[in-house]
């Protein structure tokens, strides 16, 4: 039998992609989800318990059942604004229940973890491209929950040898659309998104600050394709399995591209022009964010395949026409 992995939030937007990489891998993606989302799920290859990821009964009933090598940690809230708005709800999502997860991982002797973490914990850069090593200040409870959860890592790891990686992925992006999987989210905050529900409605989009210091004056990002993004899970994955040290990495290109350049770019794939409206720019926007990929590729022998901007942006958008622009074939 292949060895079955736990992948919690894995009907989500990055977790699908893992899970569906790990089945491709020769694993067994076990699915734990709430699916809170209503995000459709039609797919019928691996196993999914729609409950929450600190569900104690879940877990037993899932960790009785399966010899899981490995959980890959996907279950979190998103939203930077929301976070500030309400950090109460992601310190007890983000962190409160990781904890839990973690426990009970303990009890049944499974110590390897895969943990999704993010750019945010970073905040406002002092030197680009960013390295691990940066300093760490979030602007956000969002970016604060990722930090805590990798401190409570390093402890887990120090007391009771939990094997971990934490992988901060700067700006998930792309779909699989081959295999029916691609970014949803209700309600939808990113960009390539939004810039394809634009295209196809002729709605304005609105550009969140114009006069940041980079050269076109739009935020600039590091986009990185989400079947990249899952490779490397993969790869932290087999990276664990061989002995290698718990750690943190960046997951990124290494390369930005402002607001503007991703408008020209969902243009040319779309064949036609987006109306934008120039806006304020949005709170706790940092103008640039840019990872340095190097220790990922050292360390994991990670290579983005698919990350390149014209790709990303022609798989979302077939996977934008799949889905009847962007997810209206709801399953609730
Ligand atoms: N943007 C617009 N208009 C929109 C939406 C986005 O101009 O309607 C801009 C944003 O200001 C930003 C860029 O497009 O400059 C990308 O925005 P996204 O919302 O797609 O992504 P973020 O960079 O805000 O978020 C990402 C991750 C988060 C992470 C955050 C860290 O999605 O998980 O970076 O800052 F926390």
């Amino acid at each position: 039998m292949n060895p079955p992995i736990l992948v919690t939030g894995g009907a989500g937007y990055i977790g699908s992609h893992a899970a569906y990489t790990l089945l491709q891998a020769g694993y067994q993606p076990i699915i734990l989800d709430t699916f809170i989302h209503h995000q459709p799920w039609p797919h019928a290859w691996a196993p999914v318990i729609k409950a929450d990821c600190a569900d104690e009964a879940a877990l037993r009933a899932i960790f009785g059942q399966y010899p899981i090598a490995a959980v890959m940690h996907f279950a979190a809230y998103a939203q930077v604004g929301e976070s500030v708005a309400d950090p109460a709800k992601y310190y007890e999502n983000n962190v409160f229940k990781t904890g839990k997860l973690l426990n009970i991982m303990r009890e049944y002797g499974v110590d390897t973890f895969i943990f999704s973490s993010s750019c945010a914990v970073y905040g406002m850069p002092e030197s680009l491209p960013m390295a691990e090593n940066h300093p760490k200040n979030p602007l956000s409870p969002y970016g604060m929950s990722k930090l805590m959860v990798e401190a409570m890592l390093a402890d887990f790891h120090r007391a009771y040898g939990l094997k971990f990686v934490a992988l901060r992925y700067f700006n998930a992006a792309g779909a699989w659309p081959e295999v029916g999987l691609g970014e949803f989210h209700e309600p939808e905050t990113h960009l390539i998104p939004l810039l394809l529900r634009a295209a196809q409605d002729q709605s304005p989009f609105s550009i969140f600050g114009t006069d940041w210091p980079t050269p076109d004056g739009t935020c600039v990002r590091d986009y990185l394709h989400v079947r990249d993004i899952a490779d490397a899970h993969f790869l932290a994955l087999r990276y664990l399995q061989n002995g290698g040290q718990s750690t943190s990495l960046n997951l990124g290109t290494g390369h930005g591209y402002s607001v503007r350049q991703m408008i020209e770019a969902v243009e040319q794939v779309y064949g036609q022009r987006i109306k934008v409206v120039e806006r304020a720019s949005r709170p706790g926007d940092p103008a640039a964010l840019v990872a340095n990929p190097a220790q990922a590729r050292a360390i994991l022998g990670w290579q983005p395949h698919f990350s390149d901007v014209q790709t990303i942006i022609s798989s979302a958008h077939s996977h934008f026409c799949h889905t009847q622009f962007g997810g209206i074939q709801l399953q609730k």
